[in-house]
């Protein structure tokens, strides 16, 4: 019989259907879904507006090569030009947010003609070759190497570490905004112009990984502008295509320019239904202004949260991560405690070894939110006991 390889713990729950925030079981049980696909339904599981976009698509063209012009590729620079930074003047896209990591790597490793990257402790960017070896965990890395280029990590947030590790010999610097796998660490903006500035010091290019905190998850439309700086390269994926797998890398006016015929190339990527799902994203984005109502509702999400770890503090710690990025650093591994949440209706993820993540829809309602708070009380009374 054909067996799916297991690379991920099965849940012991069968999907049915979504819609918004929710996810049904076979069994017609609905569930919060702050897991969220791994956070690719931030828009909301089937998005009105990406769905028409891919319906209306579908019925003209599925397959193009975008060495074709055609009317949606036209639509969909126009749409992203309204929220790629402006400093960043070409884009490509690809399907997942490994692939737009290695694409920037390739770039930075090709336009700067230097060997070495500097990535940080905890940090992730995927698990495909080239973005593997920026990957920090040893758990994804072991028994994989040797990696293409030569890789430094230093500490997150450390300044003297950034000055120290970044020089002539460095192609790129890559980094998270807000570390989401590692532990939803966010950057200080100290951190941010540090590496903006070591980067204009040495001619190295700036990677800004947004694939996780972009396209409004956390309360800005990109979680870099937080350091009031921009950078050379921006990868983005998850969410941008409203639940359809693309991925986005823009590139600094002179590096884009500098990409030849040959250096890079991908079947699917700018394919005719990822150009309507990005259009789709982007408008769903501003006409429901999505990215201030993030902003509102991480607010609430974060007092939540504040309150609830103040009131176990036998069982979590700290509160982690920015806006709709958030989750509660616990004192024992998560799974224990995502398990008897799916029990009462919610279901999450973990980041690091400590941390329950919540990816939420920025629909999440007030009534959900008192659902969660609930949920996690019970929770944490429950394990309390029987610890
Ligand atoms: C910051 C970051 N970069 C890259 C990736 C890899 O993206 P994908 O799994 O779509 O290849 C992820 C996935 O979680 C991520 O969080």
């Amino acid at each position: 019989m054909l067996r799916l390889v297991r690379l991920y713990a099965p849940r012991g729950l069968r999907l049915a259907r979504a819609e918004g925030q929710y996810v049904w079981s076979s069994d017609g049980r609905r569930f919060l879904d702050l897991h969220n696909a791994y956070g690719v339904a931030f828009l909301g599981h089937r998005n009105p507006v990406v769905m028409r976009r891919l319906r209306e698509q579908m019925d003209r063209m599925m397959v193009a090569s975008p060495i074709f012009d055609t009317d949606v590729m036209e639509e969909a620079v126009k749409m992203l030009s309204k929220v790629i930074p402006r400093r960043l003047g070409y884009f490509f896209m690809l399907n997942g947010g490994s692939e737009a990591v290695e694409m920037a790597l390739k770039v930075a490793k090709k336009t700067t003609g230097r060997e070495k990257f500097i990535s940080f402790i905890n940090g992730f960017h995927g698990r495909s070759m080239g973005a593997l070896s920026v990957t920090w965990n040893p758990k994804y890395r072991s028994g994989f190497g040797p990696f293409p280029w030569k890789v430094e990590f230093i500490p997150y947030n450390n300044l003297e570490a950034v000055e120290k590790a970044v020089d002539e010999d460095t192609a790129g610097v890559i980094l998270e905004p807000v570390q989401g796998e590692g532990g939803l660490t966010p950057a200080t903006p100290e951190f941010l112009k540090a590496v903006r500035e070591a980067c204009d010091k040495t001619g190295a290019l700036m990677i800004v990984d947004e694939v996780q905190s972009g396209f409004g998850r956390t309360g800005r439309l990109w979680a870099h502008e937080v350091g009031g700086v921009e950078p050379d390269i921006m990868t983005v994926g998850k969410s941008i295509g409203g639940g359809f797998p693309v991925s986005v890398v823009a590139f600094r006016e002179d590096v884009g320019g500098r990409i030849k015929e040959g250096d890079h190339g991908s079947t699917f990527g700018a394919n005719p239904m990822a150009l309507a799902a990005v259009s789709g994203g982007v408008e769903a984005l501003t006409n429901d202004n999505v990215v201030e109502k993030a902003a509102e509702r991480g607010g609430k999400l974060g007092k939540i949260l504040r309150e609830i770890v103040e009131e176990h503090p036998r069982m979590a710690r700290a509160v982690k991560g920015v806006g709709l990025m958030t989750g509660i650093e616990l004192r024992f591994n998560p799974t224990p405690a995502l398990k008897l949440l799916q029990q009462e209706g919610i279901i999450a993820l973990k980041a690091g070894l400590t941390v329950l993540r919540f990816l939420p829809p920025y629909l999440i309602s007030d009534e959900d939110l008192s659902h969660l708070r609930e949920s996690l009380n019970k929770v944490f009374s429950k394990l309390a006991g029987s610890g």
